[in-house]
């Protein structure tokens, strides 16, 4: 096996330490990623530093000069603040024909925009929940057909930024409410879709040609209030506490509706290359009880945390987190930059 030297590119807020000795389970939950990864890559014999980057490429430049990497480990989720700007620092790691993991630019660039993302899947007869945008400083048009119930979220952010119960809206007063919230406190566009009724399931997906799905993961919601809709708003995401209280687990799906058990996976992969996705990612789908799927968003460079969705289903698909790191690295040093022959 090939040891690569790495540099991991992290925010500059969450470079990991090199132990973990001394820190409680809390004090590492910020950085707990990219300390996994750090670690779990040098216990497989890799030479890895991390490097920080929040607003300035020349650390980025600098490493590349000066360490003579192999591969930047990627797990930037911005640049500067801005979601999807992450795409431009991958797109400088091409121009300095420097190979690296997770997706592409123009994969991470299609796949941020969510309605640029379902105009591509539609086109590919991808069902994915009718929509709108509605765009900052215009008035807010429903089209006709778009009946409701309605949800309102942003059309770039991720992480359900933005994203409560408030956000499924059932008239035109509180959608136009809704879109003022998206457009003020947000700060983009908004993305108004038909809420799909259903059970939310992920699919990952690994590779650059050929790829592998991993089994199919349900985000279960037990204890939620009867009545209320069951979204991964940023409580369900980022709250401990509530998270317990409304009893959410993630865990295999069993028993889908219809033949989703056998079609999902071909469908995550149809997703995956109609939005030319590389590396990993992970394939959200809504599913109704007809046995009908709709894509709700596509996340090129998943969480990779260990033990989280992404990892726990690889786990199930018989591949540990070190192969599973070890793949994604294979990925990202095979994956033919453009402009290279
Ligand atoms: N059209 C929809 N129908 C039903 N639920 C939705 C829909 N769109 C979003 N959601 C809910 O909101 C959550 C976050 O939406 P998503 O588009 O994935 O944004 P983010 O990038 O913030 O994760 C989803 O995981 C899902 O629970
Ligand atoms: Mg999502």
């Amino acid at each position: 096996m090939k040891r690569h030297r790495v540099i991991l590119l992290c925010h500059e807020d969450l470079i990991p330490p090199d132990s973990s000795e001394g820190l409680t389970d809390k004090q590492l939950a910020p950085f707990k990623t990219e300390y996994d990864v750090m670690v779990t890559l040098r216990e497989m014999g890799h030479t890895v530093w991390p490097i920080g980057v929040s607003s300035d490429l020349g650390g980025i430049r600098a490493a590349a000069d000066h360490l003579n990497p192999t591969i930047a480990f990627n797990l930037l989720e911005e640049f500067d603040g801005v979601g999807v700007y992450d795409a431009h620092v991958v797109s400088y790691l091409e121009m300095l024909r420097l190979p690296y993991t997770g997706c592409n630019p123009r994969g991470l660039m299609l796949a941020h925009n969510k309605a640029l993302a379902k105009m591509v899947c539609r086109y590919h007869r991808i069902a994915v929940p009718e929509f709108f945008v509605a765009t900052m400083g215009r008035k807010v048009r429903r089209p006709q057909k778009l009946e409701f119930p309605l949800i309102v979220k942003s059309l770039t952010e991720e992480g359900s930024i933005g994203i409560s119960q408030a956000s499924v809206v059932h008239n035109d007063e509180k959608l136009s409410e809704r879109v003022a919230f998206i457009h003020r406190e947000v700060r983009t566009d908004a993305m108004v879709e038909r809420y799909i009724d259903g059970r939310e399931v992920y699919v990952g997906v690994v590779g650059n040609n050929r790829l592998q799905t991993f089994p199919t993961w349900e985000l279960v919601f037990e204890k939620l209030r009867d009545g209320a809709p069951k979204i991964a708003t940023g409580k369900v995401k980022w709250d401990d506490d509530y998270q317990k209280r409304i009893g959410l687990r993630t865990e295999p799906a069993r028993d889908l509706p219809g033949a989703l058990a056998e079609t999902l996976p071909r469908l995550a992969k149809r997703c995956y290359r109609a939005l030319q996705l590389s590396g990993y990612a992970r394939l959200d789908f809504r599913v109704t009880d007809e046995g009908r799927a709709y894509l709700l968003e596509a996340n090129p460079n998943p969480q990779l945390m260990y033990g989280e969705d992404f990892a726990e289903s690889a786990e199930a698909a018989g591949i540990d987190y070190d192969q599973l790191l070890q793949r994604i690295l294979n990925l990202g040093a095979r994956y033919r930059l453009l402009g290279q022959a």
